[in-house]
């Protein structure tokens, strides 16, 4: 039997909202998942990837064994009703770039753990999927909206389950992702923030999380540009993303746009606007970045509102 699953890209935080807040993407990667009947020819992983010229590194990096993160997912699944994956032949089909901040990973751990549900007959629902995606990727924020599409608040509760509600996002706000040319990996940025936070900051960040809320319901286009300001995580990630600042600060003033923070981790950087600012966006960040010798690659989007979905069994 093979399964092949399609996972939308994410864009998460949105500034306040640290691990809390997500986006799908209309940018997919593709998983299929096959049992091969030979036996003892064990797990092997292949990655294909549409940037492959320009991201050899990051292709070139991916375990292609039982430590790629596809197969850490696929196995908790497996284990989870006392079994063991054995002869697996998982092939990732990469449109979504690798370690730019736009949810790759989640989207690997969200589409095995899919194609792997499908082989075994379905015995995760979408509570348990969600689960154990968020214990491999370690926050809710990218998994949640991978697997449900849409803009989400989610959480993830000392139970380990998590919740979640989706919000429409306002049909002329749209999505704007730069991209620079260079990689940062989840965990270096994750590792430049501090255990304990002041408590004016925190307080800072609850406010904006509660504006963000109201902005989308009452399509506040002034209060977003207040809810979008963090000082829990982009502070201490900006030093990791050069020129970020200088960005900010450039399209601050701009109107008809509506605020601009780090894609996820970073690097990549989210800026809402409406739509007669997209250009305008695209080539305030292009410059910026170019005086830091850095190269920049551009998408404008909706919203995904479909989640993960298997396209093909055979
Ligand atoms: N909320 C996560 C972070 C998203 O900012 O580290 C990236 O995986």
């Amino acid at each position: 039997m093979k399964v092949t699953v399609k996972v939308p890209a994410t864009t998460a935080n949105f500034g306040s909202g640290f691990d809390c807040f997500g986006m799908a993407l209309p940018l997919f990667n593709i998983i299929t998942i096959e049992e091969t009947v030979l036996p003892g020819t064990g797990v092997e992983v292949n990655v294909v990837s549409d940037f492959q010229n320009n991201e050899d590194l990051a292709i070139e990096h991916i375990p292609k064994d039982e430590n790629n993160i596809i197969y850490k997912a696929v196995e908790m699944l497996y284990n989870s009703i006392g079994q063991t994956p054995s002869e697996l032949r998982i092939t990732i089909k990469s449109s979504i770039p690798i370690a730019k901040g736009l949810g790759s990973s989640a989207s690997i751990i969200v589409g095995g753990l899919l194609a792997a549900n499908e082989l075994l007959n379905k015995p995760a629902d979408e509570a348990a999927l969600l689960s154990i995606a968020t214990e491999v990727e370690g926050h809710p924020d990218n998994v949640t909206p991978a697997i449900v599409g849409g803009f989400v608040i989610t959480s993830l509760e000392e139970d380990g389950s998590i919740v979640y509600r989706n919000i429409d996002w306002p049909e002329d706000w749209v999505l704007n992702i730069l991209i620079p040319d260079y990689e940062l990996v989840t965990e270096i940025s994750r590792s430049v923030l501090p255990a304990e936070v002041p408590m004016q900051h925190a307080v800072f960040n609850a406010g904006r999380t509660a504006m963000f809320v109201e902005a989308l319901h009452s399509h506040d286009a002034e209060l977003m540009k207040l809810a979008l300001q963090d000082k829990l995580h982009q502070p201490y990630r900006s030093k990791l993303v050069p020129g970020v600042d200088e960005i900010f600060a450039n399209l601050r003033h701009e109107e008809d746009v509506l605020g601009c923070t780090l894609s996820g981790a970073g690097p990549a950087i989210l800026v809402i606007s409406l739509k007669n600012k997209v250009e305008r966006v695209k080539s305030i960040v292009t410059e910026t970045w170019e005086n830091y010798n850095v190269k920049t690659s551009f998408y404008s989007f909706k919203p995904e509102l479909k989640g993960a979905e298997i396209i093909e069994v055979v």
